[in-house]
């Protein structure tokens, strides 16, 4: 069978680590995807930067946009980054191509979601994003797939990998944020500002998403609560500690019949709770169906290895033919609501 031809945009931390994925485990792959997925096409700043992998003798396009229109590129993988700019315009344009767009894309899911479903479902193409929400756990597929038939009443976890590193070493060896979101940089957990990390909107970008899934709309990201981990310091986990409780980073959102609450901040949760135990670069999601009762997944939220995994399972669905509306949600109607503000919870 021909291959699947990706074009990626992007050759950072995820970009690199879905190359070697592919590489390495390319046999199995093309077994589960029942043909080969091969790079084709790629988009980054850097020819001449050690990835760990030879990336040379594939097409380079010095603007990520040509990737849209390349022919002989079938899916656009986007692992540029960011809510507005290049990453948008080239998922804009390969949707409306009608070509498959595969994202790690947070931002720009949680910003624009609703109007990217729109050109999603308009021009048949699929938008999938498996890794946008906490690396390696299989967050989208559990709420949209998983969840399908039953009737979720709250979502939410530790989703963002640097916060709980940064949090976790603090608690445990004192060292102090700066050096502790230095060593999480230089892991290649952190976000390209990470700010966006530490100040909880990476967090904020993964709630609105899993909320939108959740509840078959997106949720407007301005009315999301957001408060981060600056203000956390060695005295919060001291008392913490000595109360018997962690401090962890948690966005929550529920539905009721008043609306949808939405919001991200430091939380104490009993040190005996399963959800406190979830600790360094690890995210847990957690969510509650009326049905289905409680449950938490657990797993590396950030990385090169777990990212690349979550991107490339939504390749082989492509290669599958599997086709499922952004929000999981057959209604057309997908128009964005508002969370309520947190002082009304
Ligand atoms: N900066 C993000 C995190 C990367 O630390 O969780 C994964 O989305």
């Amino acid at each position: 069978k021909h291959p699947l031809r990706l074009g990626v945009a992007g050759l950072g931390t995820v970009g690199a680590g879905l190359a070697i994925l592919l590489r390495d485990n390319a046999d199995l792959i093309t077994a589960r995807a029942g043909r080969p997925i091969q790079i084709t096409a790629v988009a980054a700043r850097d020819r001449t930067r050690d990835r760990g992998i030879d990336l040379s003798a594939l097409r380079w396009h010095a603007d990520a946009i040509d990737l849209a229109s390349d022919p002989n590129v079938d899916v656009v993988v986007e692992l540029i980054g960011g809510a507005e700019g290049k990453a948008r315009e080239l998922v804009e344009a390969a949707l409306t191509a009608g070509k498959p767009v595969v994202t790690a894309n947070k931002a720009l899911l949680a910003l624009h979601g609703e109007r990217l479903s729109r050109l999603s479902a308009a021009h048949n193409a699929p938008l999938l994003f498996e890794a946008a929400v906490a690396g390696g756990i299989p967050a989208i597929k559990t709420v949209r797939e998983g969840l399908a038939a039953d009737r979720i009443l709250s979502i939410g976890g530790i989703l963002n990998g640097t916060c709980n590193y940064i949090l976790t070493a603090m608690r445990e060896t004192g060292r102090d944020f700066a050096d502790v979101l230095k060593e999480a940089q230089d892991l290649g957990y952190a976000e390209a500002d990470p700010t966006t990390d530490v100040d909880g909107f990476d967090a904020a970008h993964k709630l609105a998403i899993l909320a939108a899934l959740a509840f078959g709309k997106p949720v407007e990201f301005d009315s999301v609560h957001v408060e981060g981990i600056r203000s956390i310091g060695a005295l919060d986990l001291g008392f913490a500690r000595t109360l018997g409780y962690r401090i962890k980073l948690l966005g929550l959102a529920r539905q009721s019949e008043r609306g949808i609450d939405a919001r991200v901040a430091p939380c104490l949760v009993p040190e005996t709770a399963p959800i406190a135990q979830v600790d360094g670069v690890f995210n847990a999601v957690i969510a509650e169906g009326a049905f289905v009762g409680r449950l938490m997944i657990e797993g590396r939220g950030a990385g090169a290895g777990p990212t690349a995994t979550a991107v490339a399972a939504d390749i082989i669905d492509i290669a599958r033919g599997k086709t499922i509306p952004v929000w999981g949600t057959y209604a057309t109607d997908v128009t964005a609501v508002r969370s309520r503000p947190a002082d009304e919870w």
